[in-house]
């Protein structure tokens, strides 16, 4: 199974993936997230200019932000640890990670089939964050019981 296997069937659903209930969704999950991301930093001085990439690759210098955000990407990653210390890489010291996704005891049961290895529990992600150098994981609702947030520091 090639490793973007997931980046190439979202491409695919790009042109109608703000559409209908599921584009109010998905514009509902940004917006809150984008308040965790900016509450402890309301004005940033610097938003850097969007850039494809994989994760598990970043095309970014070490130590290059404050802030990394991630909204409803990570459960799609083919290797969530290395995309992790990836993010862990580009940033500064001190500076703040705000995971969101997937993240919900609900998803027990798919833990036994095809997302065998996926960290979508509390418990797991966690288990990542300070294997790629996160501390002090805070755990968030973020929207109903299917979507959590965690932010950590570098
Ligand atoms: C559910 S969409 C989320 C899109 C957007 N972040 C949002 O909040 O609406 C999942 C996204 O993860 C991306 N993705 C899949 N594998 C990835 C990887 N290894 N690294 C980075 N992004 C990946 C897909 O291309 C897709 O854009």
């Amino acid at each position: 199974m090639p490793r973007d296997r997931d980046v190439a069937a979202f491409a695919k659903r790009a042109g109608g993936y703000e559409e209908g209930w599921l584009g109010r969704l998905h514009h509902e999950i940004a917006d809150r997230s984008a308040d965790l991301a900016l509450a402890p930093v309301p004005a940033p001085r610097r938003v850097a200019r969007f850039q494809a990439g994989a994760a598990e690759h970043l095309p970014e210098p070490d130590g290059a932000f404050d802030l990394v955000v991630s909204t409803t990407s990570f459960d799609h990653w083919a290797d969530q640890q290395s995309g992790l210390r990836e993010c862990a890489r580009v940033m500064a010291p001190g500076g703040r990670l705000v995971l969101v996704g997937q993240f919900s005891p609900l998803y027990l049961p798919t833990l036994i089939g095809s997302r065998r290895g996926k960290a979508r529990t509390r418990r797991r992600a966690t288990r990542l964050l300070i294997r790629a150098g996160f501390r002090s994981p805070e755990w968030h609702a973020l929207y109903a019981v299917i979507i959590g947030a965690v932010t950590a520091s570098r």
